[in-house]
């Protein structure tokens, strides 16, 4: 197992005042089920902003929903602190835990579960009715919330009435007119077909920027969280592998768990040529006359000159050309296109590398390559990331 991500906060204090737009705060908490061996969440640290969509991602099992729930009141956690701005929701060494009804929490879950019997009107109102809200002011928040969600005029229409995408703005609309601290949402979108899902998601993100409200979202669809996040934390085993924003992951993954779950890295294998204390290291490209590449590494001190490497390289960082001439010139490195299969947007080539093995690579539609013809690959000077596992030794 991955240890702790070197962003996750490990404080076990409330929020001071300079932090004042933390909407909620999750210091250090654990959770272990009735009969588990293992816990759901270890040690989970985490802030949400006011007006910031802060994703939960990571493989199924991983505590995503635990942490969620723990955030609800739907379970209790096992040891850490919640707090709700500077209000303490659930601290565990005080036995102190505020009811789920009492914390005003908005959420929406993976199935609709808007009420069949009602109206869409009467769904988004029945929060407030059952806070014994004054009519005038039901009738006027819910007419709100529906206008947000783009259903105004849908009111009288009976709930089973709608579309998939329909009935899940009315969970929305339901959700949010109590103006709730936090919106908690539980994969909202998995059971939309993938137009509406993408639609749904343009629709979030505008709703999120108007309300200025802040959502603590769930999914394991990596490109779900990172068109739609501010922050993601990234979890696996109930830890927290890396928290930040989504091109912080993307570019410079905190361990190889991250690098491989968020979007795709081909691994080249190389030498390290020199290296300065920020953890940049200049790495020659195994099996290339002449390509030197930058790439960043966690752990600078471990890595000696002339260390073998693997350097990751994200696919569009990669270009594919017809080889011309014998040597790849400097940058570059040459190969062989096995296969070439067009996938519409683009054609993928099964590329042997030469001295490496055999990677994918992404080339342009409008500019083919034969199959079985030689190419060469052209790699960004730098921008990859580096990876001490030693390739010397390994049989391929
Ligand atoms: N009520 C429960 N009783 C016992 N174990 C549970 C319970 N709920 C979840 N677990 C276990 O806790 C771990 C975390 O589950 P959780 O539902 O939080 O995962 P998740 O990240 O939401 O996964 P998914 O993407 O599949 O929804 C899993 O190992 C799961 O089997
Ligand atoms: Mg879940």
């Amino acid at each position: 197992m991955t240890s702790a991500a070197p962003h996750s906060a490990p404080s076990a204090q409330a929020p001071n005042s300079e932090m004042s737009k933390v909407a909620v705060s999750l210091r250090g908490l654990w959770k272990t089920y009735p009969g588990g061996t293992n816990p759901a969440v270890r040690n989970l640290s985490i802030d949400i902003n006011d007006g910031e969509i802060l994703t939960l991602l990571g493989p199924s099992g991983c505590g995503k929903t635990t942490t969620l729930r723990m955030v609800a009141g739907l379970e209790h956690p096992d040891a850490g602190d919640i707090f709700f701005g500077e209000q303490s929701v659930v601290m565990t060494s005080k036995r102190m835990f505020m009811a789920p009804d009492k914390r005003n929490v908005g959420m929406v879950f993976q199935s609709y579960a808007i009420w069949p019997h009602m109206t869409v009107a009467e769904n988004v109102a029945f929060p407030l009715k059952a806070r014994r809200f004054p009519k005038s002011e039901i009738k006027e928040r819910a007419r709100k919330a529906l206008d947000l969600v783009g259903l105004s005029g849908f009111e009288d229409r009976p709930g089973p009435l709608l579309s998939g995408g329909q009935q899940q703005r009315v969970a929305f609309a339901r959700a949010l007119v109590t103006e709730p601290r936090v919106l908690l949402l539980d994969e909202p979108f998995s059971n939309l077909d993938a137009k509406l899902r993408e639609q749904m998601r343009i629709s979030v993100k505008l709703l999120q920027k108007r309300l200025n409200i802040a959502m603590l979202f769930v999914t394991h669809d990596q490109i779900e969280a990172l068109s739609l996040s501010n922050r993601i934390a990234l979890m696996n085993f109930g830890v927290v592998q890396q928290q930040g924003d989504p091109r912080l992951l993307y570019e410079e993954p905190a361990n190889e768990f991250v690098r491989d779950f968020v979007g795709r890295t081909l691994l080249f294998k190389g030498k390290v040529q020199s290296g300065n204390p920020s953890g940049q290291l200049a790495i020659a490209l195994e099996g290339a006359p002449d390509c030197v590449v930058f790439g960043r590494t966690y752990n600078p001190d471990s890595i000696k000159t002339g260390a073998a490497v693997y350097i990751g390289v994200r696919p569009e960082d990669v270009e594919i050309l017809p080889a011309n001439g014998s040597t790849p010139p400097a940058g570059m490195i040459g190969g062989k296109a096995q296969a070439a299969l067009f996938v519409g947007e683009r054609i993928e080539y099964q590329v042997d590398v030469d001295g490496q093995s055999t990677v994918l690579i992404y080339g342009e539609r409008h500019r083919p390559i034969d199959e079985g013809s030689k190419v060469w690959l052209k790699l960004r000077a730098d921008g990859h990331s580096a990876w001490t596992s030693d390739w010397s030794h390994k049989q391929e």
